[in-house]
C-alpha cells in the first residue's frame, strides 16, 4: 500500500524552521518567564488569552491531556516541538470545537470519513484528510495530510469555542514518554516548558484517541485508541485495514515501537505463571485479579498493581499511563504486564503494553 511520505529535505527544511522559531525571542511578552513551574488553573477564558499570545497551554481531553499552541502560528507550533523534544518528522493533530469547524482545513471528507465524524465526534476519533494550503507544514511535518480530531471534554470544547484558531496539540509529554492523564503528569514532566496547565480533572478515557486515515480511500487504523476498532467496524459495516507500524519513518501515524517507556525493562506475560521467576524488588501489572488496586507482597518483596481488579477494561484504560509512571518512579529492577483480553479496548492496552515492553 503506497504511503505518503515526507522527503528527507522537506524534514530538514522544517527541522530549520523549528530551530529558528524555538531560538527566537517570543514575538509576545508570555505571561511568565518560561523556566518557572506553569501554573496549574481551572480559568479557561486565562488559558484562551496565553493561547492568543502564541504560549504554550496544557489542555485536557477525554483521551489525555494534550499540549496546545496556535494551530496557524507558526512559532507558537515550533515552541511544541521544541518544548516536547519531538522530532520534525511527527505531525500534530488539529483539534476544533466542531466537525465544521475542523473541516475547513481539510478538503470535502470522504462519504466514510463524513460518516465516522457525524458518529464519533466529538470523541476520541481522529481522522487523516487531506489539508488545506492554510496548515502550516509544521504541523503537518511536509505531508500533505493533516490529522484533524474533535475532542470531547467540555473544557476543551469550551476553550475552542472562545477561539478564532484551531489547536495545534500532541499529547503533553517529553517524546517517547507515556502521554499524561491528570495535570499533575503534565506539570512533572513538562511543567518548567510551559506557559500554563489547564485542569480538567483525570481524563475519563485515558488512552490516546484511535486514528483512522485514508490511503487510496481504504480506510484504514493508524493507531489503536480510545475508540475500539469494533466500534468502528460496525458502523461502517465492514472489517478495517489496520497499519500501525511505523518504526523506521513514522511519517505518519507517528508510532515508533519503543514510545511508552516505564523505565525499567518490561516482560509481557499471558498471565500469572511466571511470577516466581521474578527477581525481588519487581513489579507486577495485572489485570482482573481480584483483590485492591495495588498490593505489596513482602515474602517475595513484588508490589502488584491491578489495572482494574474487577476486571473491566475501560477502568484499565483509564489505569495504564498512571500505573506505567508510578512504576517508572520506583527503582525496580524488573517489571511484568499480563496482557489483557485482545478485544475493545483492550487492543489499545495490549498495543501500548507491547510497545513499552520494547526495549531500546
Ligand atoms: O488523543 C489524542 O489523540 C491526543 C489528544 C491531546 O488529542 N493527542 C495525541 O497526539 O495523542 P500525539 O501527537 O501524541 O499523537 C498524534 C499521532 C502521532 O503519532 C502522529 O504521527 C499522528 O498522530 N499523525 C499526525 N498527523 C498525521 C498525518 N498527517 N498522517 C498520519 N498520522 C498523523
Ligand atoms: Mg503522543
Amino acid at each position: 500500500m503506497q504511503r505518503q511520505v515526507a522527503t528527507r529535505s522537506d524534514c530538514t527544511k522544517i527541522s530549520q524552521k523549528i530551530r529558528t522559531f524555538a531560538a527566537r525571542p517570543p514575538l509576545l511578552a508570555t505571561p511568565h518567564p518560561i523556566a518557572l513551574p506553569a501554573p496549574i488553573t481551572t480559568d479557561i477564558a486565562a488559558a484562551a488569552e496565553v493561547l492568543r499570545a502564541g504560549g504554550l497551554v496544557a489542555i485536557p481531553t477525554e483521551t489525555v491531556y494534550g499540549l496546545a499552541g496556535n494551530a496557524l502560528n507558526e512559532a507558537a507550533v515550533a515552541k511544541i516541538f521544541a518544548a516536547k523534544n519531538r522530532p520534525s518528522f511527527d505531525p500534530l493533530i488539529l483539534h476544533q470545537s466542531s466537525a465544521e469547524r475542523i473541516f475547513a482545513f481539510t478538503t470535502a471528507p470522504s462519504p466514510a470519513a463524513a460518516q465516522l465524524a457525524a458518529h464519533c465526534w466529538p470523541g476520541p476519533l481522529t481522522l487523516v484528510l487531506n489539508k488545506q494550503a492554510v496548515v502550516p507544514d509544521l504541523v503537518s511535518a511536509g505531508l500533505e495530510t493533516v490529522a484533524v480530531r474533535v475532542p470531547q471534554h467540555p473544557v476543551a470544547r469550551q476553550l475552542l469555542e472562545l477561539l478564532d484558531f484551531p489547536l495545534a496539540a500532541p499529547s503533553a509529554n517529553p517524546f517517547g514518554y507515556v502521554s499524561p492523564t491528570t495535570a499533575q503528569h503534565v506539570a512533572d514532566q513538562l511543567g518548567d516548558r510551559i506557559d500554563l496547565i489547564l485542569d480538567g480533572g483525570p481524563c475519563q478515557i485515558g488512552l490516546e484517541s484511535t486514528i483512522v486515515g485514508f490511503p487510496e480511500g481504504v480506510p484504514t487504523v493508524y493507531r489503536k485508541g480510545g475508540l475500539p476498532v469494533e466500534s468502528l467496524e460496525q458502523l461502517l459495516g465492514h472489517p478495517l485495514a489496520i497499519n500501525t507500524h511505523s518504526s523506521s519513518h513514522p511519517t505518519a501515524p507517528g508510532m515508533l515501537s519503543r514510545h511508552y517507556s516505564p523505565g525499567v525493562p518490561l516482560d509481557l506475560w499471558a498471565d500469572l505463571k511466571q511470577v516466581d521467576e521474578l527477581p525481588p524488588d519487581s513489579a507486577v501489572i495485572g489485570f482482573g485479579m481480584g483483590g485492591t488496586h495495588y498490593r505489596r507482597d513482602e515474602n517475595r518483596h513484588l508490589d502488584f498493581y491491578d489495572l482494574s481488579p474487577t476486571g473491566s477494561l475501560e477502568e484499565a484504560a483509564q489505569q495504564l499511563f498512571s500505573v506505567l509512571r508510578q512504576v517508572a518512579k520506583q527503582d525496580y529492577l524488573r517489571a511484568a504486564a499480563v496482557l489483557v483480553p485482545e478485544r475493545g479496548l483492550g487492543r489499545a492496552i495490549n498495543d501500548r503494553l507491547r510497545r513499552a515492553a520494547v526495549e531500546e
